[in-house]
C-alpha cells in the first residue's frame, strides 16, 4: 500500500524536540513532506543550523519513520534555517544551471524570468555569473546603480526593475577586467550579499542565472539557500551534455539534494524563414534526452536556434517580451511546466 502523508505526519508526531517540550509536528517544525513510493523527504525548519538538536531530531525522524512505515523506506531529512530574513518572501528560487559556458543560460533565464512574470507571477533575475554577467544587458539595465538604503542599521539594496522585474547581477559591481580576480572568495561574498542583503520583497520566483560549473559559488547556493530546483540547460552536443551532467551531480549529492527540474535543450534546432516546419538538427539530436533519462527528469522544452534570440539580447528586450514567435511559446510552456512542477513538490 502507499505511504500516505497522514501516516507520515502520524509518526513524526511521536518526534519530540525536547528544548521545547512537544512534538515537531505540534511545533509546526515540518515545512514539507514529499512522498514518492518508498521514498520519503521531510523538510523541517530550525531556529538555527547549528543548533545540536538539529543532528538529534535529524536521526529520530529517520529512526521512527522507519519503525513506524517499514524498514525498506528511505527517508531523506533536509533540515532548514527559520528564515525571517530578506528572501523570506521569495516563494520559489530557481537556480539555472549549466556544464559549460555558452550553451544560452543567460539567454534562458532572462527569457524564463519574462514568461513567468506574463503569466502573472511577481519575479525576480539574480545574475550570479562573474565571467560574464549578460543580464543587464540583456534587461537594458546596463551601467545602472543599483541604490543603498539602511535597514535596521544595516545597507540594504535595492534591485533594479525593468519590465516588472527585480534584476540584480554581479556586473553591476565588477568591472570586466577584475572578473577573474573576483572568481574566488570575493564573488561568493558578493553573491551573497546580492542573496540576502538586498530587498527582494515578496516574490513568486526568483530566477539565478548562475555561473557554469561546479564552483565556490555553486557550492554556497546548495548549501546555504533553500533552492526550490535547477534547471539545466545544454545544447545537444554530446560533450555539453556530459558536462552538464557532471554539474547536475553536484547539485544531487548526499545533503545538497536540489531537485532537478529538468533540461531545456537550447539551440536544439534550425528552421529556415522560408520553411518554418522544416527542422535542421545542426547540433545533432538525443543528447538531451539520454541526460534527461538518465537523470531521471524530463526535457521541458526545446528553444530554436533564432537570429532574434541574439538581436533582442543584445538590445535590452528578450525575445519573450517583445515577439510572439514559436520562441516566446516555447518559454511560455516552460514555465507553465516548471509552475506545474514546484507546485508538486
Ligand atoms: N536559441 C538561440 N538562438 C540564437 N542565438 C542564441 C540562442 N541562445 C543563445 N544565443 C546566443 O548565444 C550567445 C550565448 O548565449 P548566453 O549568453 O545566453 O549563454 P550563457 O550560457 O549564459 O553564456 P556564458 O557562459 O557566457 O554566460 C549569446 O550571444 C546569445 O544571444
Ligand atoms: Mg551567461
Amino acid at each position: 500500500m502507499a505511504i500516505t502523508k497522514q501516516q507520515v505526519v502520524d509518526a513524526l508526531k511521536e518526534v519530540i524536540f525536547f528544548k521545547k517540550q512537544d512534538n515537531i509536528v505540534n511545533l509546526n517544525m515540518i515545512q514539507d513532506i514529499s512522498i514518492k513510493g518508498n521514498d520519503i523527504k521531510v523538510t523541517i525548519i530550525f531556529e538555527k543550523l547549528d543548533d545540536p538538536s538539529v543532528g538529534i531530531i535529524y536521526n529520530s525522524v529517520v529512526k521512527t519513520l522507519k519503525e513506524k512505515l517499514g524498514e525498506d523506506v528511505t527517508v531523506d531529512v533536509k533540515p532548514v534555517a527559520d528564515d525571517k530574513g530578506p528572501l523570506s518572501g521569495v516563494k520559489n528560487i530557481i537556480a539555472v544551471i549549466s556544464g559549460k559556458g555558452g550553451v544560452g543560460k543567460s539567454t534562458v533565464s532572462a527569457n524564463l524570468a519574462i514568461a513567468l512574470s506574463k503569466a502573472g507571477n511577481k519575479v525576480g533575475i539574480l545574475d550570479a555569473d562573474v565571467l560574464g554577467p549578460s543580464v543587464p544587458i540583456m534587461f537594458g539595465v546596463e551601467g545602472g546603480q543599483p541604490s543603498v538604503v539602511e535597514r535596521n542599521g544595516k545597507p540594504v539594496l535595492i534591485p533594479l526593475e525593468n519590465y516588472g522585474i527585480k534584476i540584480l547581477s554581479i556586473g553591476f559591481f565588477v568591472k570586466p577586467e577584475q572578473a577573474l580576480m573576483w572568481r574566488g572568495s570575493m564573488a561568493n561574498s558578493a553573491f551573497n550579499q546580492l542573496m540576502t542583503d538586498s530587498d527582494w520583497g515578496d516574490l513568486d520566483f526568483l530566477v539565478i542565472d548562475m555561473p557554469p560549473g561546479t564552483g565556490d559559488i555553486q557550492l554556497t547556493l546548495a548549501q546555504n539557500y533553500n533552492i526550490r530546483g535547477a534547471v539545466l540547460v545544454t545544447t545537444p552536443q554530446k560533450v555539453a551534455a556530459a558536462d552538464v551532467r557532471r554539474a547536475a551531480m553536484m547539485y544531487r549529492q548526499d545533503k545538497l539534494t536540489i531537485p532537478l527540474l529538468g533540461v531545456i535543450e537550447n539551440m536544439a534546432y534550425f528552421s529556415p524563414a522560408d520553411n518554418p516546419d522544416k527542422k535542421y538538427y545542426i547540433f545533432g539530436q538525443g543528447a538531451s534526452d539520454s541526460l534527461a533519462n538518465e537523470l531521471n527528469i524530463k526535457v521541458l522544452g526545446r528553444i530554436p536556434i533564432e537570429e532574434k534570440v541574439t538581436e533582442t539580447g543584445d538590445t535590452g528586450m528578450p525575445i519573450t517580451m517583445v515577439d510572439n514567435s514559436p520562441v516566446t511559446k516555447e518559454f511560455i510552456n516552460i514555465a507553465q511546466k516548471i509552475t506545474n512542477l514546484v507546485d508538486k513538490l
